[in-house]
């Protein structure tokens, strides 16, 4: 139930990932005259990308949130179609606004806020760690760092992978289950064994501790909050109509 959830999910996602024609405005219907075989033919194209390799899903919808945060090519969520490509794409943007596993929770908060996402949009996006890995040198810091708010034992079994120095690409799940879509990123921050520390910040006797305990045991709320919140993010700045291009190949500017 939960992966055919996170599957149907991504579905949805590359469908419009892959949305390359130009109209005004963005409505779900987008594509049902122009192209009709436009859904059919993605969910086909997905369902073997994911077959081949699963940690697929996981990467599309990091990119889908990288995207979103700074104006990149058009992947969007749900609903909303006929979003056209950026013409321009720029690293230092993407260095300043992609919040960082660093941050605390003021930070997070305030990254978000600037795209004009809230404290519940953070904490129910952060959820998309339901899928996926980090590479070592991404959460070494929270291992070694005794100060930390962190579950010893998990701390002792994840450095067992990620040693003090080397291994900096070694990976770690971001949750006990990177490949369904669950509640269970939530449950392990209430038991202290969050992966990253931006993770951890959103259960750390601040403000958002109260929702990642409801999220930690209600997956409908979690999954209905999380949808809802990533039509918000992929609604920040799209270009539509006239603006931006329709890339002949996604991988850079006509
Ligand atoms: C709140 C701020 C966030 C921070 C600081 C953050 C940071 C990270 C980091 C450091 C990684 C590991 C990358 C690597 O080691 O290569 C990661 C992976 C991932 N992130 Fe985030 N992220 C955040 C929010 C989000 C959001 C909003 C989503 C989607 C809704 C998301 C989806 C993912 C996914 C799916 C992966 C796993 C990718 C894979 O396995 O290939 N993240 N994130």
């Amino acid at each position: 139930m939960a992966s055919s959830y996170s599957l149907v999910f991504l579905h949805v996602l590359v469908i419009f990932s892959l949305a390359r024609i130009a109209f005004s405005d963005l409505s779900d219907d987008f594509y049902d005259d122009i192209c009709p075989q436009a859904l059919p033919t993605i969910n086909r194209v997905v369902e073997d990308a994911i077959r081949q390799e699963r940690r697929m899903g996981a990467s599309l919808l990091r990119l889908h949130f990288h995207d979103c945060f700074v104006n990149l090519h058009g992947p969007t969520w749900e609903v909303e179609l006929g979003r056209r490509d950026s013409t321009t794409a720029s690293r230092t943007t993407a260095d300043n606004d992609i919040p960082t596993p660093l941050m605390d929770l003021p930070a997070l908060i305030d990254n978000f806020k600037k795209q004009g996402l809230d404290e519940e949009d953070l904490v129910a996006l952060s959820g998309g760690h339901t899928l996926g890995f980090a590479q070592c040198s991404t959460f070494r810091n929270r291992i070694y760092d005794e100060t930390n708010n962190i579950d010893s034992t998990f701390a002792s079994q994840r450095q067992a992978n990620c040693p003090r120095s080397g291994g900096d690409s070694n990976l770690a799940s971001l949750d006990p289950t990177p490949a369904l879509f669950d509640s269970k990123y939530f449950s392990n921050l209430v038991s202290k064994k969050g992966l990253l520390h931006s993770d951890q910040a959103l259960f750390s006797g601040g403000e958002t501790d109260e929702l990642v305990k409801t999220y930690s045991t209600n997956l409908r709320t979690f999954s209905k909050d999380f949808s809802e919140s990533m039509i918000k993010m992929g609604n920040i700045k799209p270009l539509t109509g006239n603006e931006g291009q329709i890339r002949v190949d996604c991988r850079k500017v006509n």
